[in-house]
């Protein structure tokens, strides 16, 4: 017999149903007998007990199912220690909460703050795994983060749409990517949808070197010019901003995200007519692609056999195309960045495409 408790926590995306199938369906197999409590709303199911009694009939037909069939939250980990309104300490009442239903292990998708609260409830005794989840690509440890194929599919097509608009207007335009503090959406979806100019946070942008890059279009003939540009980016101005100066400059900023700013100046600098456009949450919806629903398979099946082995305390990753138990101890915390001198960046630059640099 074997108690299990699962949960999925942060922004949502469109594989999590997937990887909760994957968990689902690799103990199944095992022959034991199997109760899974689903946990709603992420850690705020765990914390006020808010949970179901689920069969692994619950989770099939979800593979292509976008979003959550346990709905997510944002608890930020800064919070976890502090009291909540009524005086409730949240990180007892988790403990509680597994220890009353008496689980063998709780299985945990999410992203960095998601890990760091995973991480801690490890710390404090629990059989915790946890699954690499979100769109940004951004988990130290993982190759790849499920979530990330998906939206860069979505990222990639919304750029490939404004293509064949900003040609028939002669336009710049700007499509703002998601990806958090972090440049791995954007970089890939500007290659993929054929960007000139790609500003991600990694790589602070020279807003005259992004300026020379559109006249240098415009004097080759071409008539439009496409930016991939990181909801992060930023100008080489404001990355010498220390934290506080950054939070005061975005908070009084006339613009809504960098984007604008960007759009801005080069309408200005360059009398170009530029439009922006910003597909926003849409990067998150939708059903999983194929590359996220394999992907998701693998991971599921290899916590299974982790939770079979009895072997908690992980992040299950996926390192040179094989499934890997990373140590939370060692992930969690820390961020996989674009590192500005890697090979991607340096063949995109190779075949021309300005990063502001
Ligand atoms: O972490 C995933 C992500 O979509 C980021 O790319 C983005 O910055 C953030 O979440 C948006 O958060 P929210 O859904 O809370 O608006």
């Amino acid at each position: 017999m074997k108690r299990i408790g699962i949960l999925t926590s942060g922004g949502d995306c469109q594989a999590l149903n997937a990887a909760m199938r994957g968990v689902v369906k690799g103990l199944s197999t095992s022959g034991d007998t199997l109760e899974i409590y689903g946990f709603y709303d992420g850690y705020k199911g765990l914390i006020y007990g808010n949970y179901r009694y689920l069969t692994a009939q619950d989770f099939s037909g979800i593979l292509t199912k976008g979003g959550t069939i346990l709905g997510t939250s944002r608890q930020p980990f800064k919070q976890m220690r502090v009291p909540d309104e009524n005086g409730l300490d949240k990180v007892e009442a988790m403990k509680h909460t597994y220890h009353k239903l008496n689980l063998d292990c709780l299985v945990i998708l999410g992203g960095n703050g998601t890990q760091k609260t995973a991480n801690l409830l490890r710390e404090e005794g629990l059989n915790i795994l946890h699954l690499p989840k979100t769109i940004d690509n951004d988990i130290w440890g993982t190759d790849i983060t499920f979530g990330f194929q998906s939206a860069l599919n979505i990222a990639t097509h919304t750029i490939d749409c404004i293509h064949t608009t900003a040609a028939s207007h002669n336009r710049v335009f700007i499509v703002e990517v998601m990806g958090h503090k972090v440049g791995w959406l954007p970089l890939h979806a500007g290659i993929a949808g054929g960007a000139d100019i790609i500003l991600i946070p990694e790589i602070p942008y020279d807003i005259e070197k992004v300026v020379e890059a559109v006249n240098r279009r415009t004097r080759q003939g071409k008539g439009f010019t496409i930016l991939a540009v990181a909801e992060g980016a930023i100008s080489v101005e404001n990355a010498k901003l220390s934290k506080k100066e950054f939070k005061e400059m975005v908070n009084t900023s006339k613009y809504p995200s960098v984007s604008y700013d960007v759009a801005d100046q080069i309408a200005q600098k360059t009398g170009c007519e530029v439009r922006v456009t910003v597909p926003g949450h849409m990067q998150r919806g939708g059903s999983p692609c194929a590359f996220d629903r394999v992907l998701c398979t693998q991971l599921g099946a290899a916590a299974a056999q982790a939770i079979e082995d009895k072997d908690y305390g992980y992040m299950i990753a996926m390192v040179n195309g094989q499934t890997t138990r990373v140590p939370l101890s060692e992930a969690a915390g820390r961020l996989k960045t674009v590192d500005p001198d890697c090979q991607l960046v340096q063949e995109a630059k190779k075949v021309g495409i300005c990063f502001g640099d």
